[in-house]
């Protein structure tokens, strides 16, 4: 008889870190007995039959790297109900008894729905937003803080050498973690995040005058994505302060490049429980970190938490931002 098989798959914006959860998917599956299987470019390759063989080898070599070698991609079909179905049986078709689902709240509504048509699904964070309420990390977050921080401290070489400010735009969707944490770790003078409601003349105007009185040159604005709007605010400092501002916005070049040793752990801790929990024949759950454990919740409970903001580490960042 042909041997069960535990497929996986990465699913919406992709993030660096989630070869090295495929890769840990396929071995300690491998290691437990199944044979694996990657599904190409998400839900997309379960409705066009997009599948290839994964052994221990053809994941050598590929926890170093950015991207997913299985691609990922957004599917707009499977959202209904008749192409969920189709997906679950050829799912049965090729003896699938388990699928890991790597990516964001996007990507686990996919997964409770395959779960549904009677496949286990497990998800597990891959985005560097940071933006799940169930976990504490998700990955590819602590790789795109570092490509931020390390281009932030770029600008800040030209800002100070021209006495001047820029104002910087960091990605995260409608999540302030990426622009909090950068913000902190390059001494930005001011951080503006969702999270926290601003006033452009309070918070970023004040803060530059009141810096400067005491000596200060050059002057780094962090705003995150979801508040955005870089341009005209870097030619409004310009008008009021007079100070020579320039905007950047930082794109897609922090969804790249090798991941860092957090989150090839992370990666790797993650899609070991997760196939775990298949094994033991449990589907329709989410992996999470939480007060740096490794745990898993219900699908519908983990898209229902509301995330936490961490409120002390801003407070922490206006206090030391003087
Ligand atoms: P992310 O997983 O990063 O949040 P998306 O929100 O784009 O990204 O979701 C990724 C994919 O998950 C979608 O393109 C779709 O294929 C699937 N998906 C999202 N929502 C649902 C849903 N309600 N039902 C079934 N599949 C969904
Ligand atoms: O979710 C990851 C992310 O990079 C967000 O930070 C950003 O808003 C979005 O994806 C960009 O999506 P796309 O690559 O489709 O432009």
């Amino acid at each position: 008889m042909a041997k069960e098989k535990i497929a996986v798959m990465t699913s919406g914006g992709d993030a660096p870190g989630m070869n090295a959860a495929i890769r840990s998917v396929v071995r300690s599956a491998i290691n437990m007995g199944f044979d694996v299987l990657g599904i190409k470019r998400g839900y997309n390759g379960l409705l066009n039959r997009d599948v290839v063989d994964m052994n221990l080898r053809s994941v050598s070599d590929i926890i170093t790297r950015g991207g997913t070698v299985i691609y990922t991609a957004r599917s707009e079909e499977f959202k209904q109900l008749e192409y969920q179905k189709q997906a679950a049986d050829y799912c049965r078709e090729l003896n699938i008894v388990g699928v890991v689902v790597i990516g964001g709240d996007g990507s686990y509504r996919g997964a409770r729905a395959l779960s549904n048509q009677g496949i286990n699904c497990i998800g597990i964070p891959g985005t560097i937003d940071n933006d799940i309420a169930c976990t504490d990390y998700t990955i590819g977050f602590d790789t795109a803080m570092n490509t931020a921080l390390e281009m932030v401290d770029k600008i800040r070489d030209t800002a100070a050498s021209h006495d001047r400010c820029s104002v910087v735009e960091v990605m995260g969707r409608n999540c302030g973690d990426i622009a909090l944490q950068t913000g902190i770790a390059c001494g930005a003078t001011a951080i503006l995040i969702p999270e926290v409601p601003h006033d452009l003349e309070k918070d970023v105007i004040a803060k530059i005058e009141a810096t400067r009185s005491t000596g200060k040159k050059h002057f780094i604005v962090i705003v995150a994505e979801g508040i955005g709007g870089v341009e005209d605010m870097a030619k409004y400092i310009q008008v009021r302060t007079g100070i020579d501002s320039r905007a950047t916005i930082l794109g897609h070049v922090q969804r790249g490049g090798s991941p860092t040793l957090r989150d090839r752990v992370v990666a790797s801790q993650m899609g070991h429980k997760a196939v775990e929990l298949l094994s033991q024949g449990i589907g329709n759950r989410v992996i999470s970190l939480k007060d740096n454990k490794i745990v898993d919740y219900d699908i519908t409970k983990a898209l229902e938490m509301k995330r936490e903001f961490d409120i002390e580490l801003f407070n922490i960042a206006m206090d030391i931002s003087i």
